[in-house]
């Protein structure tokens, strides 16, 4: 498990996170969700050590990450996957590549093996054919499947990936969505999502973090989100009239069932 307690990080006299406490579950997939610029990046970089914090903890398993000096981090830093806005590939490698650098860099397979491994988790994020091909030959959704492949080439116990669906058509992006649960699920990853993607929120999100100007303003499950009745979160998912006759409508749905699984329940217990 993941948890954050009391971050804090300012740039110059800008705060940035304001005493940000949350926790992320273990072996789902937890999403940070909030407007642009309200620090889901800088917090996520500061989960990974990509960032300090001002203040604060993160801790991974109960253990302090921020207190650690860079010796201790390496174990942790080591189970962490990640892909980074925009895919991050490099544009004069193949695909192949890629996928085959963390693995080049941090693992001492032969080149058999680390070939075979690449093999695995292209096949893994379905991307066929592509192998030889450079980034600016394939589409944003490929590019993206490439990332995912590379965060877990060395098979993290953590995931992190920022904006998975930023330039995918709606289609594509469930589509990502789906792979990103699956992986999570199959793997037992604790992984988090930074996202925008209000499709993301309602379809694959077990625990949704939502961010309000650099505070966290609130924490739930995707079934308490209907619930909710928080205005600044209701504002901005429910924030359309569609989607507010679509909360009221899923309202009614979960609450019918849940007076069926009572009824059932009840006469199950008679019988
Ligand atoms: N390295 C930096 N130096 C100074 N300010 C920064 C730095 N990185 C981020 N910021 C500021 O921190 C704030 C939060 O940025 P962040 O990138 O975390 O937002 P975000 O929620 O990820 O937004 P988006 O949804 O657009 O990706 C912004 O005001 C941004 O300008
Ligand atoms: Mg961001």
């Amino acid at each position: 498990m993941i948890e954050l307690k009391n971050i804090r990080k300012s740039f110059g006299e800008k705060e940035i996170l304001k005493d940000v406490s949350a926790k992320m579950e273990a072996g789902k997939t937890n999403l940070i969700i909030g407007a642009s610029g309200s620090g889901k990046t800088v917090l996520m970089k500061c989960m990974v050590g990509l960032m300090q914090v001002d203040s604060g903890q993160v801790l991974y398993n109960n253990e302090d990450f921020t207190a650690m000096d860079d010796k201790e981090k390496k174990p942790i830093r080591q189970a962490i996957g990640m892909l980074f806005q925009g895919s991050a590939l490099f544009d004069s490698m193949t695909v192949e590549q890629n996928v085959m650098f963390p693995l080049d860099m941090f693992s001492d397979k032969s080149y058999r093996d680390r070939k075979k491994r690449v093999q695995e988790v292209l096949d893994r994020v379905q991307l066929k054919d592509a192998n030889k091909k450079y980034p600016a030959e394939i589409s944003g959704g490929m590019k993206k499947r490439v990332g995912i492949a590379r965060a877990i080439v060395l098979n993290p116990k953590y995931l992190f990936v920022d904006e998975p669906n930023s330039g995918l058509d709606p289609q594509t992006s469930l589509v990502i969505d789906k792979l990103i649960k699956d992986l999570t699920q199959d793997y037992k990853i604790t992984t988090v999502v930074n996202t925008h993607d209000m499709n993301t929120v309602m379809e694959s999100g077990d625990h949704i973090i939502y961010m309000h100007e650099g505070k966290k303003q609130w924490e739930g499950s995707n079934e308490d989100i209907i619930f909710s009745d928080d205005q600044l979160l209701n504002d901005f998912i429910f924030a359309s009239e569609f989607f507010q006759d679509i909360k009221e409508m899923r309202k009614m749905e979960m609450f019918r069932d849940k007076q069926w699984r009572k009824k059932a329940g009840g006469s199950s217990s008679n019988s």
